[in-house]
Protein backbone atom coordinates (compact mmCIF):
# COMPACT_ATOMS: atom_id res chain seq x y z
CA UNK A 1 0.00 0.00 0.00
CA UNK A 2 1.68 2.92 -1.46
CA UNK A 3 -0.43 5.99 0.59
CA UNK A 4 1.20 6.33 3.76
CA UNK A 5 -1.62 8.22 5.04
CA UNK A 6 -3.79 5.59 4.85
CA UNK A 7 -2.39 3.37 7.05
CA UNK A 8 -4.02 3.90 10.98
CA UNK A 9 -1.16 4.48 13.02
CA UNK A 10 -3.13 2.84 16.09
CA UNK A 11 -4.72 -0.69 15.60
CA UNK A 12 -7.09 -1.65 18.63
CA UNK A 13 -8.17 -4.97 18.63
CA UNK A 14 -10.92 -6.73 20.82
CA UNK A 15 -9.99 -10.58 20.72
CA UNK A 16 -13.19 -11.97 21.10
CA UNK A 17 -14.76 -15.60 20.44
CA UNK A 18 -11.99 -18.25 21.47
CA UNK A 19 -14.40 -19.62 23.90
CA UNK A 20 -16.97 -20.22 20.92
CA UNK A 21 -14.63 -21.26 19.08
CA UNK A 22 -13.67 -24.35 21.21
CA UNK A 23 -16.79 -25.17 22.22
CA UNK A 24 -17.87 -25.77 18.45
CA UNK A 25 -14.94 -28.12 18.50
CA UNK A 26 -15.74 -30.15 21.64
CA UNK A 27 -12.45 -28.23 23.34
CA UNK A 28 -12.31 -26.68 26.69
CA UNK A 29 -12.67 -22.79 26.75
CA UNK A 30 -9.18 -22.38 27.85
CA UNK A 31 -7.94 -24.02 24.91
CA UNK A 32 -9.71 -21.43 22.78
CA UNK A 33 -7.41 -19.00 24.43
CA UNK A 34 -4.43 -21.18 23.78
CA UNK A 35 -5.38 -20.97 19.94
CA UNK A 36 -5.43 -17.26 20.23
CA UNK A 37 -1.76 -16.31 20.18
CA UNK A 38 -1.21 -17.41 17.11
CA UNK A 39 -3.56 -14.76 15.64
CA UNK A 40 -1.33 -12.33 18.37
CA UNK A 41 1.27 -13.47 16.35
CA UNK A 42 0.05 -13.05 12.67
CA UNK A 43 -1.42 -9.50 13.77
CA UNK A 44 1.63 -8.45 14.92
CA UNK A 45 3.71 -9.69 11.64
CA UNK A 46 1.16 -8.18 9.60
CA UNK A 47 0.78 -4.98 12.21
CA UNK A 48 4.50 -4.19 11.53
CA UNK A 49 4.42 -4.95 7.77
CA UNK A 50 1.82 -2.29 7.08
CA UNK A 51 3.89 -0.03 9.04
CA UNK A 52 0.97 0.38 11.79
CA UNK A 53 3.53 2.05 15.15
CA UNK A 54 0.44 0.85 17.73
CA UNK A 55 -1.45 -2.31 18.43
CA UNK A 56 -3.73 -2.53 21.43
CA UNK A 57 -5.04 -6.13 22.10
CA UNK A 58 -8.01 -6.66 24.71
CA UNK A 59 -6.33 -9.57 26.39
CA UNK A 60 -8.44 -9.59 30.10
CA UNK A 61 -11.36 -7.07 30.99
CA UNK A 62 -12.21 -5.94 34.95
CA UNK A 63 -15.10 -8.22 33.72
CA UNK A 64 -13.84 -11.04 33.15
CA UNK A 65 -13.00 -12.25 36.95
CA UNK A 66 -16.13 -13.18 36.69
CA UNK A 67 -14.91 -15.91 34.68
CA UNK A 68 -14.62 -19.82 36.52
CA UNK A 69 -11.53 -19.65 38.51
CA UNK A 70 -10.19 -22.70 35.85
CA UNK A 71 -10.56 -20.36 33.00
CA UNK A 72 -8.97 -17.15 34.60
CA UNK A 73 -6.30 -19.26 36.33
CA UNK A 74 -5.43 -20.64 32.38
CA UNK A 75 -5.31 -17.52 31.10
CA UNK A 76 -2.65 -16.11 33.99
CA UNK A 77 -0.77 -18.83 33.19
CA UNK A 78 -1.24 -18.29 29.40
CA UNK A 79 -0.01 -14.59 29.89
CA UNK A 80 2.96 -15.43 31.73
CA UNK A 81 4.29 -18.28 28.78
CA UNK A 82 3.62 -16.36 26.26
CA UNK A 83 5.47 -13.11 27.26
CA UNK A 84 8.19 -15.57 28.41
CA UNK A 85 8.18 -17.35 24.90
CA UNK A 86 7.60 -14.46 22.56
CA UNK A 87 9.65 -11.60 23.66
CA UNK A 88 13.06 -12.53 21.97
CA UNK A 89 10.89 -12.74 18.98
CA UNK A 90 9.02 -9.12 20.17
CA UNK A 91 12.76 -7.96 20.59
CA UNK A 92 13.70 -9.24 17.11
CA UNK A 93 10.74 -7.72 15.22
CA UNK A 94 11.23 -4.53 17.43
CA UNK A 95 8.50 -4.63 19.44
CA UNK A 96 8.16 -3.21 22.72
CA UNK A 97 5.45 -4.05 24.99
CA UNK A 98 3.46 -2.04 27.36
CA UNK A 99 0.09 -2.46 29.28
CA UNK A 100 -2.63 -0.24 30.14
CA UNK A 101 -5.08 -1.38 32.86
CA UNK A 102 -5.02 -1.74 36.98
CA UNK A 103 -2.27 -4.60 37.11
CA UNK A 104 -2.04 -4.31 40.84
CA UNK A 105 -4.59 -6.65 40.82
CA UNK A 106 -2.38 -9.34 39.36
CA UNK A 107 -0.48 -12.07 41.23
CA UNK A 108 3.19 -11.27 41.98
CA UNK A 109 3.88 -13.80 39.92
CA UNK A 110 2.11 -12.23 36.39
CA UNK A 111 3.11 -8.81 37.56
CA UNK A 112 6.74 -9.86 37.45
CA UNK A 113 6.39 -11.65 33.95
CA UNK A 114 4.44 -8.43 32.66
CA UNK A 115 7.45 -5.98 34.31
CA UNK A 116 9.91 -8.35 32.73
CA UNK A 117 8.94 -7.98 28.99
CA UNK A 118 8.10 -4.38 29.27
CA UNK A 119 11.97 -3.73 30.62
CA UNK A 120 13.25 -6.43 27.67
CA UNK A 121 11.55 -5.06 25.15
CA UNK A 122 11.71 -1.38 26.05
CA UNK A 123 13.29 0.96 22.75
CA UNK A 124 11.99 -1.41 20.67
CA UNK A 125 10.89 1.22 17.73
CA UNK A 126 9.01 -0.43 15.04
CA UNK A 127 5.26 -0.89 17.28
CA UNK A 128 4.48 -0.27 20.04
CA UNK A 129 2.46 -3.61 21.63
CA UNK A 130 0.02 -2.36 23.70
CA UNK A 131 -1.52 -5.10 26.20
CA UNK A 132 -5.15 -4.07 27.96
CA UNK A 133 -5.20 -6.45 30.93
CA UNK A 134 -7.37 -6.18 33.81
CA UNK A 135 -9.12 -3.13 31.83
CA UNK A 136 -11.88 -1.33 31.31
CA UNK A 137 -12.41 2.49 29.93
CA UNK A 138 -14.95 3.28 32.87
CA UNK A 139 -12.35 1.76 35.45
CA UNK A 140 -9.37 3.81 33.69
CA UNK A 141 -11.83 6.55 33.40
CA UNK A 142 -12.65 6.48 36.97
CA UNK A 143 -9.02 6.26 38.28
CA UNK A 144 -8.44 8.95 35.89
CA UNK A 145 -10.28 10.97 37.92
CA UNK A 146 -9.50 10.23 41.24
CA UNK A 147 -6.09 11.49 40.10
CA UNK A 148 -7.20 14.38 39.08
CA UNK A 149 -9.24 15.15 42.15
CA UNK A 150 -6.66 14.54 44.32
CA UNK A 151 -4.41 17.45 42.14
CA UNK A 152 -7.62 19.58 43.06
CA UNK A 153 -7.90 18.44 46.91
CA UNK A 154 -3.66 19.69 47.02
CA UNK A 155 -4.01 23.01 45.30
CA UNK A 156 -1.88 21.95 42.56
CA UNK A 157 -4.62 22.22 39.74
CA UNK A 158 -7.55 24.83 39.85
CA UNK A 159 -11.03 22.99 39.04
CA UNK A 160 -11.70 25.46 36.63
CA UNK A 161 -7.91 24.28 34.04
CA UNK A 162 -9.81 21.23 33.85
CA UNK A 163 -9.63 20.50 30.21
CA UNK A 164 -9.97 17.02 27.77
CA UNK A 165 -6.01 16.94 27.83
CA UNK A 166 -5.98 16.68 31.10
CA UNK A 167 -8.41 13.99 30.95
CA UNK A 168 -6.10 12.33 28.32
CA UNK A 169 -2.93 12.67 30.28
CA UNK A 170 -4.44 10.89 33.25
CA UNK A 171 -5.44 8.07 31.21
CA UNK A 172 -3.61 4.87 30.83
CA UNK A 173 -2.97 5.96 27.09
CA UNK A 174 -1.77 9.17 28.01
CA UNK A 175 1.55 7.53 26.10
CA UNK A 176 -0.02 6.72 23.19
CA UNK A 177 -2.41 8.25 19.89
CA UNK A 178 -6.13 7.45 19.87
CA UNK A 179 -6.75 4.67 18.09
CA UNK A 180 -7.98 5.28 14.34
CA UNK A 181 -9.14 1.32 13.92
CA UNK A 182 -11.03 -0.69 16.62
CA UNK A 183 -12.02 -4.44 14.96
CA UNK A 184 -13.57 -6.99 16.93
CA UNK A 185 -13.93 -10.10 15.86
CA UNK A 186 -16.70 -12.86 16.12
CA UNK A 187 -19.53 -10.41 14.59
CA UNK A 188 -20.49 -9.00 17.91
CA UNK A 189 -20.92 -5.18 17.25
CA UNK A 190 -20.48 -3.65 20.87
CA UNK A 191 -17.29 -2.08 22.53
CA UNK A 192 -17.76 -3.31 25.43
CA UNK A 193 -16.05 -0.93 27.83
CA UNK A 194 -12.92 -1.20 25.78
CA UNK A 195 -11.03 3.01 24.98
CA UNK A 196 -14.05 4.50 25.00
CA UNK A 197 -13.12 8.07 25.86
CA UNK A 198 -10.16 7.54 23.00
CA UNK A 199 -12.61 5.90 19.92
CA UNK A 200 -14.32 8.83 19.66
CA UNK A 201 -13.13 9.08 15.85
CA UNK A 202 -11.88 5.51 15.75
CA UNK A 203 -13.34 3.26 12.50
CA UNK A 204 -15.14 0.33 13.80
CA UNK A 205 -14.81 -2.82 11.75
CA UNK A 206 -16.63 -6.15 13.36
CA UNK A 207 -15.39 -9.27 11.07
CA UNK A 208 -17.45 -12.29 11.53
CA UNK A 209 -14.10 -14.28 11.98
CA UNK A 210 -13.62 -15.98 15.41
CA UNK A 211 -10.26 -14.96 16.87
CA UNK A 212 -8.47 -18.15 17.03
CA UNK A 213 -9.25 -18.72 12.99
CA UNK A 214 -8.12 -14.70 12.26
CA UNK A 215 -4.98 -14.67 10.12
CA UNK A 216 -2.36 -12.35 8.19
CA UNK A 217 -5.10 -11.99 5.67
CA UNK A 218 -7.53 -10.69 8.03
CA UNK A 219 -5.38 -8.24 9.17
CA UNK A 220 -4.77 -6.90 5.54
CA UNK A 221 -8.30 -6.80 5.34
CA UNK A 222 -8.59 -4.56 8.13
CA UNK A 223 -6.51 -2.30 6.66
CA UNK A 224 -7.89 -2.30 3.29
CA UNK A 225 -11.34 -1.48 5.08
CA UNK A 226 -9.78 1.46 6.59
CA UNK A 227 -8.28 2.75 4.03
CA UNK A 228 -11.55 2.43 2.14
CA UNK A 229 -13.28 4.87 4.71
CA UNK A 230 -13.85 8.81 4.80
CA UNK A 231 -13.02 10.20 8.33
CA UNK A 232 -13.79 13.75 8.58
CA UNK A 233 -13.65 14.19 12.02
CA UNK A 234 -16.75 16.40 12.67
CA UNK A 235 -15.51 18.95 9.60
CA UNK A 236 -16.00 18.93 5.73
CA UNK A 237 -13.70 17.37 3.64
CA UNK A 238 -12.86 19.34 0.45
C1 LIG B 1 -12.45 -13.31 24.44
O1 LIG B 1 -13.04 -14.50 23.93
C2 LIG B 1 -11.01 -13.50 24.71
C3 LIG B 1 -10.43 -13.39 25.94
C4 LIG B 1 -11.18 -13.03 27.15
C5 LIG B 1 -8.99 -13.64 26.14
C6 LIG B 1 -8.10 -13.21 25.01
C7 LIG B 1 -6.70 -13.57 25.33
C8 LIG B 1 -5.86 -14.15 24.44
C9 LIG B 1 -6.18 -14.46 23.04
C10 LIG B 1 -4.46 -14.42 24.90
C11 LIG B 1 -3.59 -13.31 24.43
C12 LIG B 1 -2.35 -13.30 25.18
C13 LIG B 1 -1.46 -12.30 25.11
C14 LIG B 1 -0.22 -12.36 25.92
C15 LIG B 1 -1.69 -11.12 24.23
P1 LIG B 1 -14.25 -15.16 24.71
O2 LIG B 1 -13.69 -16.16 25.65
O3 LIG B 1 -15.07 -14.09 25.35
O4 LIG B 1 -15.02 -15.85 23.55
P2 LIG B 1 -16.59 -16.16 23.50
O5 LIG B 1 -17.28 -14.83 23.39
O6 LIG B 1 -16.71 -16.98 22.26
O7 LIG B 1 -16.94 -16.91 24.75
Amino acid sequence: MSDQKRIPQHVAIIMDGNGRWAERRGKERYEGHIAGIEPVRSSLRAAVRHGVKYLTLYAFSTENWGRPAAEVDALMELFCQSVVNETPELIRQGVEVRMIGDRSRFSEKVQQHLARAEEQTAGGKALTLILALNYSSRDEITRAVKRIAGHVADGTLAAGQISERTICESLDTAAYPDPDLIVRTSGEQRLSNFLLWQASYAELWFPEVLWPDFTEKDFDRAIEEYARRDRRFGVLNK
